[in-house]
């Protein structure tokens, strides 16, 4: 069934309500989630929030923790997270960059002790809107063997760079390895194959089934340099930001283990840098000059036709999610019909 982001927004945040998670908190977390189904990445989509109510249940994710902050400079911070959602941590840290961003020029917050946080540009959107520059990468629980091997290593590794301009939405988005494990586990609740090339079996052999490639290994994207990046991105997510690294990273496709994954969200002001208004106008510029090249889209363009859709015509749950939302609502006596059937 079809459902509008206005009915996804309320589900998410009454059912975390319900589960003492504060209105502030949960409408963050409802709101990153609802924003990856817009954007037509339903793998970080409502299809997570079950992962989530596991991790509440297993008290893996505290919805009362506070952040602290445990080191900071002008320009940089680490954060620890102290276990809260992902989502409100990685929203915390971006607020915290941009602030440092306006007064020197950038900003640089590292993060430890967080969970899951969705879809990373949701954050790199946030300096969008301020008119600052945002990246956001962060580390996994392994799931990309490194060129050469077949034991999985490395994480999804996500990146997420927003820059402003006049007249686009310039953002990429994507995870470092050939498939986000999302995509994989979308797959699998919904008994699909997955695409070829994008996955190892335990065994090292190329696999389209989705329970096979979550036992073995996913493919980093662009062969040696999807690698070589996600190498890059497990460091700068991980020990620089006092976070696990490779095969120690947990918790954030197995919500019952302690997550120790990190992230590094930067923003920067190009204000501090260049004019912003001749900064945008050369990005629009370029973009100009590179739509102009022939039938090509640029960063971003999937998300605004996507987003387009999805008001559209909804966003569309498949029949096992929504037996586990249902079954969610059941627990917590949220009443799902009163928002659905509106
Ligand atoms: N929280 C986590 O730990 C985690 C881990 C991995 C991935 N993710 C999220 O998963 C989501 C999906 O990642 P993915 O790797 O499946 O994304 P993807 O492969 O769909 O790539 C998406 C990006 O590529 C751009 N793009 C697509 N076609 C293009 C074209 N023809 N020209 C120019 N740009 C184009 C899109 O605008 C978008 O920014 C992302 O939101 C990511 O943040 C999260």
């Amino acid at each position: 069934m079809n459902i509008t982001a206005e009915q996804e927004k309320t589900i998410i945040r009454e059912i975390l309500k319900k589960l003492n998670v504060t209105d502030d908190d949960a409408s963050i977390v409802a709101d990153v989630t609802v924003d990856a189904d817009l954007k037509g990445f339903s793998s970080h989509g409502i299809g997570r929030f079950p992962q989530y109510i596991r991790g509440l249940k297993a008290k893996t994710i505290n919805p009362n923790a506070e952040i602290t902050i445990e080191n900071e400079t002008v320009s940089m911070a680490l954060i620890n997270g102290n276990h809260q959602f992902g989502h409100v941590v990685t929203y915390t840290a971006m607020e915290l960059a941009m602030k440092k961003a306006k007064e020197t020029g950038i900003g640089i917050v590292g993060v430890h002790n967080s969970n899951h946080f969705g879809v990373a540009g949701y954050y790199s959107d946030m300096a969008i809107m301020e008119d600052m520059i945002g990246i956001v990468i962060a580390n996994t629980e392994p799931a990309v063997a490194p060129i050469g091997g077949k034991e999985p290593i490395i994480g999804t590794n996500p990146i997420a760079i927003g820059i402003p301009s006049n007249k686009h939405y310039v953002s990429v988005d994507m995870a470092t390895s050939a498939s986000a494990r999302g995509k994989l586990l979308e797959a699998q609740r919904k008994g699909e194959m997955i695409p070829e090339n994008v996955a190892l079996d335990i065994d090292g052999n190329p696999t389209i089934d989705p329970d096979a490639a979550l036992k073995g290994s996913i493919l980093p994207f662009g062969a040696h340099k999807g690698y070589a990046l996600s190498f890059m991105i497990e460091i700068l997510a991980g020990p620089l930001v006092r976070a696990a690294f490779g095969k120690q990273v947990t918790g954030t496709a197995h919500p019952e283990e302690m997550c120790t994954k990190g992230d590094l969200v930067m923003a920067l002001d190009p204000s501090k840098f260049s004019d912003l208004d001749t900064f945008k106008l050369e990005v629009d510029e370029f973009i100009n000059e590179v739509k102009g090249s022939g039938n090509v889209f640029i960063p971003g363009d999937m998300e605004v036709r996507n987003i387009k859709n999805h008001k559209k015509n909804g966003i569309t749950i498949d029949k096992t999610l929504m037996e586990q939302i249902i079954a969610i609502s059941k627990e917590v006596s949220f009443d799902l019909n009163s928002i659905i059937n509106k």
